[in-house]
């Protein structure tokens, strides 16, 4: 690796890889309080903006059109030492073109020990884990645990030989890929390749752009518009969740590992998936609390317009179809979002690597809170297709809801 290591960012428009980034560039860790990051983004506007907020000195932006661009992520990240690929996890391609491009950089030096190894860090979603209640079948009591990476790795490549799905495609297309070599194998050579699979990510994201989480988002906007919550499937359905600041931090600690100890503390290939999870939710208590926080706040029940939304808290039992209303029609994201278990154990952030999640169970209950607030000021239009990378670069239309009583005309 060089003496200045070179990095480069996805996502840094986004939820996730903005709020890394904003936590790369505000750490005062000596390995890091310098580096400057490459970032790819679309749109010129906010490549410069990005300029403007940490600097010329810190980030490098790289325009690009979309993930399809194989051929320039590959040649990109042949120039960089370690990639952060934290925008949308659900595009396999451009995921394993940062991999081959990470491992020519192996090749051209010929050189490659465990201190030198390029590292690819992944960004993907315990979806990947999930079941499929509604049209397939139901295992609620189903745990991993990432302490047996392999196990999962294993699980997931027989779930995509049944079914394939890109988030998990991606995935297993990083930490499998032939250049990827495990952290203790004896040949220590290669990229190394770990993936945070991310549970249900909730809290203000502190990037440029996308500050909004997901679930919590898009059923408080339903909650709000309609007046009632809605449940997939029987209930049981179960997530776990992570606040993103604490997420983030996950990532700057692995960029810290890499440099600071030559990785000794980051599993790789088969070994390497890691669930950052600080607590764990019913999906039917997603809807409650939204329910919950918007008749505390008065919110509701709403009359208006000759209707009135239900007087009391009110969890109507949907269809797929729905259901996908909320998921940019997407009826697999739809099932396994708003139905699946996936419980996912996470122990190895933790042990391996000293993370240690300051947002627990009461911040996720104000989250409703602060949810509520922005949903009632016109704040939350967050749709799910940039997430599962389905958005192209369109004018932003019309869509928003305009405060509670507002248009339903959502997009999702
Ligand atoms: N949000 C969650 O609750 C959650 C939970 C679990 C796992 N995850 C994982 O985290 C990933 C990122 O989630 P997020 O919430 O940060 O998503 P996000 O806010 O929608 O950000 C997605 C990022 O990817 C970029 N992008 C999407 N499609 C693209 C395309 N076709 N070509 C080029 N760039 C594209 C976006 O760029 P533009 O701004 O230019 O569109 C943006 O920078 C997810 O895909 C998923 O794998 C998220």
């Amino acid at each position: 690796m060089s003496s200045s290591p070179k990095i480069l960012l996805t996502g840094a428009t986004g939820y996730v890889g903005g709020t890394v980034l904003h936590r790369l560039m505000s750490s005062s860790a000596p390995s890091v309080q310098n580096l400057k990051v490459s970032v790819l983004v679309r749109g010129e506007e906010r490549a410069d903006q990005l300029v403007r907020t940490y600097g010329e000195d810190r980030v490098a932006p790289v325009l690009f059109r979309d993930y399809d661009e194989t051929e320039l992520i590959e040649q990109l990240a042949s120039q960089h030492d370690i990639v952060i690929n934290a925008g949308s996890g659900f595009h396999p391609a451009s995921a394993e073109a940062m991999v081959q491009g990470l491992s020519q950089r192996t090749q051209a030096t010929n050189t490659n020990t465990s201190s030198t190894r390029p590292w690819m860090l992944h960004t993907s979603g315990c979806s990947n884990v999930s079941d499929r209640p509604i049209t397939g079948e139901a295992f609620p009591n189903r745990e991993l645990h990432d302490a047996d990476g392999t196990a999962v790795y294993d699980f997931e490549k027989s779930e995509n030989e049944r079914e394939w799905y890109p988030q998990r495609a991606a995935e297993l297309a990083v930490l499998g890929h032939p250049a990827v070599t495990d952290s203790d194998s004896e040949d220590a050579s290669g990229v190394g390749a770990l993936s945070i699979q991310a549970p249900c990510i909730f809290g203000e994201g502190e990037g440029l752009f996308q500050r909004a989480g997901l679930m919590v988002p898009i059923m408080m906007r339903y909650v709000v518009e309609k007046g009632y919550g809605f449940q997939l499937g029987d209930g049981t359905g179960v997530i776990d969740y992570v606040h993103v600041a604490d997420l983030a931090d996950l990532y700057v600690r692995c960029v810290r590992d890499i440099l600071e100890t030559r990785a000794q503390n980051l599993p790789s290939g088969a070994r390497g998936i890691v669930f950052p999870t600080a607590g764990r939710v019913y999906m039917k208590d997603i809807a409650q609390g939204c329910l919950d926080a918007a008749f505390a706040a008065g919110v509701l029940p709403r009359g208006g317009d000759g209707v009135m939304t239900p007087l009391r808290k009110y969890i109507m039992q949907v269809d797929l179809q729905e259901a996908a209303t909320t998921t940019a029609g997407n009826l697999v994201v739809a099932e396994v979002g708003w139905s699946g278990h996936r419980a996912t154990k996470g122990t190895v952030a933790r042990t391996q690597l000293g993370w240690n999640p300051v947002h627990g169970e009461e911040a996720w209950q104000q989250d409703f809170v602060d949810e509520l607030r922005h949903v009632v000021a016109g704040q939350r239009t967050v749709t799910i297709d940039s997430c599962i990378a389905e958005k192209e670069m369109l004018p932003v239309r019309d869509e928003v809801v305009a405060g509670v009583g507002g248009s339903t005309a959502v997009h999702v």
